[in-house]
């Protein structure tokens, strides 16, 4: 079975991000049999603005962060979407195939459409034809499974309308992909606003912990947590949100359970409950941020093994996009 993983450079990553999905990926990809594709979709980062010198940082950094946090890159095959052309060559054979109006239903682009314009900003036709993009990026493989957050599960239903499309058009070409909704079992919430999810925002990061925050940042971004009234330490999202977030992220940095931590911190202060929490958080990113440097001191490193998954993504891609051509009447010679 082949499993295709996408992951946008858009922002610096955070424990949120480690806790609900690299972590689940880097564990899946070393005791799975499947074939697994990991692909850094700059290509879709760039759908809005970005600046050229920070895009490049963060493609570099997502990475380092993805091989430190433990990806088996011979296992698995990782490259940046840019690198492989087969991808937007694809996509636009299947813009062809694609009606309009299934484009115009995505509610992710009705949703971005709508805050760009509230910034003044423009709305290109890359974030339009978005999905058209992925679905290449998929079909391409002969992709069996993709996981998925919940907000991508719309593009992969579209991935297979526009399978199952050219299949009719053009004769049987591409497998239709079925994808699986990341579970989320550690969703971490925001330090400062614990009933809002961490996230990478632009006011203030105060609430949110870097992979790559210096770990004395980490350290006062802990003792700065906003917790709730009482002094309790006990699990309760109602009535303690930020507690019950503390605890969650200690949970799924230590591995005891919430009813374990319940027990353990029974009459301990917030204050030292806080410190726990951030040592706890420390003692997993330290080895990680430890590697990830290593590998941003030495990009020829990764350069290497980011070119070397390319050529192996190349090598799947490149005879379905010859197929692709074959079967539309399109020319190529060789
Ligand atoms: P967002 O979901 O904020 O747009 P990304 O798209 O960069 O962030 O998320 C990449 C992955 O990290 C997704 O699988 C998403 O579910 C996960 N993730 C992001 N933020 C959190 C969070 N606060 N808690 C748990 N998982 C998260
Ligand atoms: N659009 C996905 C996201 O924002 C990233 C992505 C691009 C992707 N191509 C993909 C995910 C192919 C799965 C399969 O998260």
């Amino acid at each position: 079975m082949r499993v295709l993983s996408g992951i946008k450079p858009s922002g610096e990553l955070h424990i949120g991000n480690y806790f609900g999905a690299i972590k689940q990926l880097v564990e899946f990809i070393n005791t799975t049999d499947d074939e697994v594709i990991v692909m850094i979709a700059d290509l879709h980062a760039i759908t809005v603005y970005q600046d050229p010198q920070y895009l490049k940082e963060r493609i570099y950094e997502l990475a380092a962060l993805y091989f430190a946090s433990g990806i088996d890159y011979n296992k698995a095959i990782v490259f940046v979407q840019s690198d492989n052309p087969d991808h937007p060559y694809l996509a636009w054979l299947f813009d062809t195939v694609t009606p309009y109006g299934w484009l115009t239903r995505m509610t992710q682009f009705k949703d971005k459409r709508q805050k760009l314009k509230n910034y003044g900003d423009i709305v290109s036709v890359g974030l339009f034809n978005y999905p058209v993009l992925m679905a290449a990026d998929i079909l391409i493989y002969d992709t069996d499974l993709v996981p998925v957050g919940e907000d991508q599960v719309q593009h992969v239903e579209l991935t297979r309308d526009i399978a199952k499309r050219f299949n009719k058009l053009y004769g049987d070409t591409f497998k239709v992909p079925e994808y699986k909704i990341n579970k989320t079992t550690a969703r971490i919430m925001d330090l400062q606003v614990p009933t809002r999810k961490m996230s990478k925002s632009e006011e203030s990061t105060l609430g949110c912990v870097f992979m790559l925050d210096p770990i004395d940042v980490i350290v006062q971004k802990f003792k700065k947590a906003v917790t709730d009234s009482g002094h309790e330490i006990k699990f309760d999202k109602q009535n303690k949100p930020g507690i019950s977030n503390l605890m969650a992220i200690l949970s799924a940095a230590s591995g005891k359970s919430l009813k374990q931590i319940e027990e353990e911190y029974e009459g301990v202060s917030y204050a030292r409950f806080k410190q726990d929490v951030a040592e706890a958080v420390v003692e997993v990113l330290r080895p990680i941020q430890r590697k990830a440097k290593e590998f941003l001191a030495d990009p020829s490193q990764v350069d290497a093994i980011l070119h070397e998954g390319a050529e192996r993504a190349r090598e799947l891609s490149y005879p379905k996009l010859l197929e692709v051509l074959n079967k539309m009447g399109l020319y190529h010679h060789g």
